[in-house]
């Protein structure tokens, strides 16, 4: 035993598991572990701390050896050079640089589609869909699929997207939002998915920044009882980048006639195409692009401190291997298993754990187009017992929400089919995935509580059930190939028993390369805070067993909903209007959303504070950024709390936000103090 604790630095969760190793009863309600049953163990991937410690020490040890066996799983037309990885990780000598499989040829289509056909899995069900009305619902085989990302991917060629060209995908989630995706990183196009949440605004700003030879849209959504006029959102976005000297050529749209008819939907001519015109037209077979495995496979852009959005650039083949170990292994996947994650393929959870991760395992997949309680709160385990689904993967904002709806929508349900659950986006608080454990699970299925980012492209910190024993609330040890260190303010790991800033120790497959367009940004935001690693932007602590507890971000960005929403992006939405002088936005714990949004505000002076101005600011947020954006609260400032250098003072306004009066802290250094109590007699007004 003692020999396994030479690990490095995530090693962090050693002498725990030795416990475990040792036979120690952990079970107490003292310390509030969760075992896994032995017959789930017995039958997990993964099925005890010897086996995980085992195959950890050996992917830090040797990562190329360890990641380079998995690879070969995968079809390469060509093999990569000698060396599997390739990194500098620290900004003292020199530029950032990461490099996994590099020489090494491959396409992450073939090997989702062609590579799992050729294994017999062709009848598979590959696309279980179910749409927002009940009873409607679709199905595609491994086959299917192929065919029709094929379709696509010449459509695509016949318009003349090329090897590296963006394409913008901006579609709800139908079949077709998976099968584009696919469809560009088959013929090396590198796909930008924009979640049909957000608003034209922001849609022309990431048009304007990856500028795109298509945008693939649908005509509009029903969402619940809600209609969402998409293509009406995209015609403005095209126009706002057009006008700003990107212009589209093609845009391609899904004919979606259960939310609006064909007739109905407003049209350009020469630049408009309907799907149903045009790809069912071309042949089912395709023949793929074949890429370096640093060739881009997507950017998706995502929310950081200052305003501009950050176009996240991951590639093919470390992208490719990390999505599907880290698939397999977290979720204990079998290949009897159905499984139904929750997530948009908006966002990175519906790129790595929807389409590619999965399919790359030729798992059967369940998409869902709807909302989680339409047309009721039991919809979900309707979904569930409707398909079987064995693996469900949510987030705890969601869990909270159906909780709070009472258990009877659940227990009508049968959820027999049930096995793992799993939780990503932000904290899950401990009474939460209890409920989820004993209610949704029966206390029966483990819960992987994954902690990674839209950068990590794949799970960092996560539970392998039936590996090791859970605590609620805690995203428990590292991956294969991660080293988590928690650093102090100096950037000075600290080691045993600790809070501080979480960062990794080295590359991995997963990681991204670079921001579009600005490798100078990537290395300030991530790689300078803390030289010689990655700084991830959230608060952690570790236990006295080595468990990872994650507190949030400690930038500034929010997290509602498991969305990530940067507080400058806001401010710059509300001070773009012409009575909001500044403002300054911060997050506050909800109930149900984990952080809301909550916006103080300055009026241009003499504009007097009204309910209507109120509105037209939140209204001015749903426009610039989404709906999923909007300021729960609106708290009229006179002035805001200043240090003498004109830096606003947000650790105060945190404060005042959640009503902590008595926390305020040393307010002494602040230009002008008095602003303080202005804000506290404002505050319910
Ligand atoms: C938060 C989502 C606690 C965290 C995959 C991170 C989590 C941000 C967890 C990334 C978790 C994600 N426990 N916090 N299990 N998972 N987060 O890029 O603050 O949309 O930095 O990626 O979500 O959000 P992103």
């Amino acid at each position: 035993l003692e020999s396994m604790k030479i690990l490095p630095s995530g090693a962090g969760c050693i002498p725990h598991l030795n416990a475990v190793i040792l036979g120690e009863s952990l079970a107490t309600e003292e310390n509030d572990y969760v075992l896994p049953s032995e017959q789930f163990a017995s039958q997990a991937n993964v099925q005890s701390p010897e086996q995980y410690l085992k195959m950890y020490k050996r992917s830090i040890e040797d990562p190329a050896g360890f990641w380079s066996e998995i690879a070969s799983e995968f079809y390469w037309k060509q093999k990569w050079g000698d060396q599997v990885c390739k990194e500098n990780f620290d900004v003292r000598k020199g530029n950032i640089n990461i490099e996994w499989f590099k020489g090494g040829i491959t396409n992450i289509c073939y090997n989702c589609l062609d590579r799992n056909v050729e294994a017999g899995l062709g009848d598979k069900v590959a696309f279980y869909w179910e749409g927002n009305e009940l009873g409607v619902d679709a199905t595609l085989t491994y086959t299917q699929l192929l065919h029709q990302v094929c379709q696509v991917a010449n459509y695509l060629k016949d318009i003349g997207v090329k090897k590296g060209d963006a394409v913008i995908i901006y579609l709800p989630m139908l079949m077709e939002l998976p099968i584009t995706m696919l469809a560009c990183a088959r013929i090396g196009a590198v796909h930008s998915v924009v979640f049909a949440g957000f608003s034209s605004e922001s849609l022309s700003q990431r048009i304007i920044d990856c500028k795109p030879k298509v945008v693939i849209t649908c005509n509009a959504v029903k969402r619940g009882s809600k209609v969402i006029y998409l293509k009406d959102i995209v015609d403005t976005a095209i126009k706002d980048s057009t006008q700003n000297g990107v212009s589209i050529d093609v845009c391609l749209a899904y004919d979606n006639a259960s939310a609006l008819k064909r007739e109905d939907t407003k049209w350009t001519e020469g630049r408009d195409i309907w799907w149903q015109d045009v790809v069912p037209r071309y042949p089912t077979t395709c023949p793929v692009e074949w890429l370096d495995a640093e060739d881009p496979l997507f950017l998706l852009y995502t929310s950081g401190s200052t305003g501009k959005p950050k176009g996240v650039v991951h590639t093919t083949g470390g992208y490719m291997v990390y999505t599907a170990t880290t698939f397999k292994y977290a979720f204990d996947y079998k290949p009897s298993d159905i499984y139904w994650c929750t997530a948009d393929c908006g966002w990175i959870t519906g790129h790595s754990y929807v389409t590619y991760g999965p399919i790359l395992n030729g798992a059967t997949v369940v998409l869902y187009e709807g909302a989680p309680n339409y047309p009721d709160a039991g919809r979900s385990w309707n979904i569930v017992d409707k398909y079987k689904v064995s693996i469900f993967y949510t987030a705890p904002t969601l869990v909270r929400s159906l909780m709070r709806d009472g258990d009877e929508h659940v227990t009508r349900y049968s959820r027999k089919s049930l096995r793992v659950l799993g939780s990503v986006g932000e904290p899950i608080n401990p009474s939460a995935w209890r409920w989820f454990y004993n209610v949704i699970g029966d206390s029966r299925c483990p819960i992987s509580d994954t902690w990674w980012q839209t950068e990590t492209g794949g799970f960092m910190i996560t539970p392998l059930p039936g590996a090791w024993p859970q605590k609620p609330g805690s995203a428990t040890c590292p991956f294969f190939g991660v080293q988590p260190v928690i650093v102090d303010e100096n950037g000075v790991e600290i080691e045993g028993e600790c809070s501080g800033y979480l960062c990794v120790k080295s590359s991995w497959p997963g990681a991204f390369r670079t921001l579009y367009g600005d490798h100078e940004r990537y290395e300030t935001t991530y790689f300078k805070p803390f030289a010689g690693y990655y700084f991830s932007g959230d608060g952690c602590s570790r236990d006295k067993d080595g468990y990872y507890w994650l507190t949030g971000r400690v930038d500034d960005v929010i997290n509602v909903s498991g969305h990530r929403i940067g507080t400058a992006e806001v401010e710059s939405a509300l001070v773009s209007h012409p009575k909001c002088a500044e403002a300054a936005v911060v997050g506050v714990e909800h109930e149900v959303k984990g952080q809301s949004i909550y916006a103080f505000v300055t009026l241009v002076d003499g504009v007097p504070y009204s309910e209507e101005l109120r509105k037209d600011l939140v209204l001015t947020v749903r426009k610039q950024i989404g709906a999923f954006a909007a300021p729960d609260k609106i708290h009229w400032a006179p002035g805001l709390p200043k240090t003498r250098s004109g830096k606003i003072m947000r650790r105060i306004l945190r404060k005042i936000a959640s009503r902590q009066l008595d926390e305020l802290g040393d307010t002494s250094t602040l230009a002008e103090p008095n602003v303080v109590n202005q804000l506290i007699e404002l505050a319910d007004s």
